[in-house]
C-alpha cells in the first residue's frame, strides 16, 4: 500500500476510533457497559512487580493488589516520587507490603542494574506488570541509548526488563506477564525500516501507536515461545491520569476538556489489569479490554511475521542474542 493511501486509512481509522471512544465513554460514564473485576480472590504472599507504579493506573494497581495480599515491588524512575506514592498507598491501606525500587525504562543500563539487584533480593516473581508509559512527546526525543523515546520506554525497556525478570518467574506456580497497551495500537504500524524516525518526519501519534502495537506483538510472540509463564496485553480504557503531560497548546486544551467530561477514574482503569492478574485460566498471548478478551478485527497486531521481526530487532537493539532471550 502506498504511503498516502496508508495515511488516509490511518486518518479514517483515527476519526472512527475517536467517535467510537467518545460514545463508548459516554455510555461507560453513565454506567452502561462498564465491567468491573468483582471476584474477591486473593494473592497472599505473591510478589508483584509494577513499572510506573507512582502514578495513575500503576499506583491504583499497587493499592488494589496490596489489598488482595500481594507484596508489590513499585518500580519508579524517581525514587522520591515512588516513596511518596508508597506512603499514599499506606495511608489508604496501613499494612500494605511494598518495596520501592528505582528503574528508568528509557535507559538500558538502568534496567540491567535493576535486574541484577532484583535477583539479589528475590528468588521469585509471580506477576510482572509492564505498565509505565509516555505518550505523544511533542518533539522527537531519544533515550540515553539513542532510540526514539516512546518506543524505548514503552516497548524496548519492558522487553529488556522482562528478559531479566523471567528467570525469577520460572519458580512461580502461576507466573503472569501483563503488558499495558492501548486501544490506539490499532492505528499503529511498526516502521521496520525507520523505527526511530531518523529518515521520515517525526509524528508523536504514530510513534505512540507504534510503541503500543509493539506491546501487543511482543505479547503474542512471547506467549508462543514460553508456556510456563502466561502473557497478556491489555487496554485499560480512557482514564484520567498524568499521561497527557507532554501534550501542548490547543491539543492539550481539547484533551483536558474531553478528559474532564468523559475520561473515567483510575479505579475503573485498573480493572482489566486486575482481571489479567487474578482471573484463572485466561488465554496466553491475547489482548484484553473491559475485563474480557478483545478480538480486534482490522489491525496489524495479528501479524505473526511482524511479531517475529519485532522480536529479532528488539533483541538486537537491547544487545541480546535472540536464542538467549528466554531463561
Ligand atoms: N490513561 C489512559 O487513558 C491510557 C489509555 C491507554 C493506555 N494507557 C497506558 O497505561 C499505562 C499507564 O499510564 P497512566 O495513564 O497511568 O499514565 P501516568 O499517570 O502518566 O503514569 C505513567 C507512569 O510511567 C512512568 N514512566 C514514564 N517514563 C518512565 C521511564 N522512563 N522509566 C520508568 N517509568 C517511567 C511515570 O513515571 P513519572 O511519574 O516519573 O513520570 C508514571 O509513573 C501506560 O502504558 C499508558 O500508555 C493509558
Amino acid at each position: 500500500m502506498s504511503a498516502s493511501l496508508r495515511r488516509i486509512k490511518i486518518e479514517i481509522l483515527t476519526v472512527c476510533l475517536f467517535i467510537i471512544e467518545f460514545f463508548t465513554n459516554i455510555l461507560r460514564f453513565i454506567g452502561l457497559g462498564r465491567r468491573y473485576y468483582k471476584k474477591d480472590n486473593r494473592i497472599d504472599g505473591k510478589i508483584v512487580l509494577i513499572t510506573g507504579a507512582n502514578s495513575g493506573i500503576g499506583l491504583e494497581a499497587t493499592y488494589q493488589l496490596c489489598k488482595r495480599g500481594a507484596k508489590v515491588v513499585m518500580c519508579c524512575r524517581d525514587l522520591e516520587k515512588g516513596r511518596q506514592a508508597a506512603n499514599n498507598v499506606r495511608r489508604r491501606f496501613r499494612t500494605a507490603d511494598i518495596d520501592v525500587r528505582q528503574l528508568d525504562l528509557s535507559c538500558l543500563s538502568s534496567i540491567r542494574q535493576f535486574g541484577k539487584t532484583l535477583a539479589d533480593h528475590y528468588d521469585r516473581v509471580d506477576i510482572l506488570i509492564n505498565n509505565a508509559g509516555v505518550m505523544m512527546c511533542p518533539k522527537r526525543t531519544t533515550s540515553s541509548d539513542g532510540y526514539e523515546l516512546q518506543f524505548a520506554t514503552n516497548h524496548l525497556g519492558h522487553f529488556l526488563l522482562t528478559h531479566h525478570v523471567l528467570p525469577l518467574m520460572i519458580n512461580s506456580d502461576d507466573g503472569r506477564i501483563i503488558n499495558v497497551s492501548s486501544i490506539h495500537h490499532i492505528r499503529g504500524r511498526i516502521f521496520f525500516d525507520d523505527i526511530n524516525f531518523t529518515k521520515k518526519p517525526y509524528d508523536p501519534v504514530e510513534a505512540y501507536c507504534q510503541s503500543k502495537l509493539a506491546n501487543v506483538l511482543f505479547t503474542r510472540q512471547l506467549a508462543k515461545q514460553i508456556s510456563t509463564v502466561k502473557v497478556y496485553s491489555l487496554n485499560p480504557g480512557t482514564i484520567n491520569t498524568n499521561l497527557t503531560r507532554y501534550i501542548r497548546g490547543f491539543k492539550r486544551i481539547i484533551f483536558n476538556i474531553i478528559g474532564f467530561l468523559f475520561n473515567l477514574d483510575v479505579y475503573w482503569g485498573v480493572q482489566t489489569t486486575l482481571f489479567c492478574a487474578l482471573e484463572p485460566s485466561l488465554k496466553s498471548g491475547k489482548y484484553y479490554s473491559n475485563c474480557k478478551e478483545d478480538n480486534c478485527l482490522f489491525n496489524e497486531s495479528l501479524d505473526d511475521d511482524a511479531a517475529q521481526r519485532l522480536w529479532e530487532i528488539s533483541c538486537q537493539m537491547v544487545g541480546i542474542k535472540s536464542d538467549k532471550y528466554l531463561p
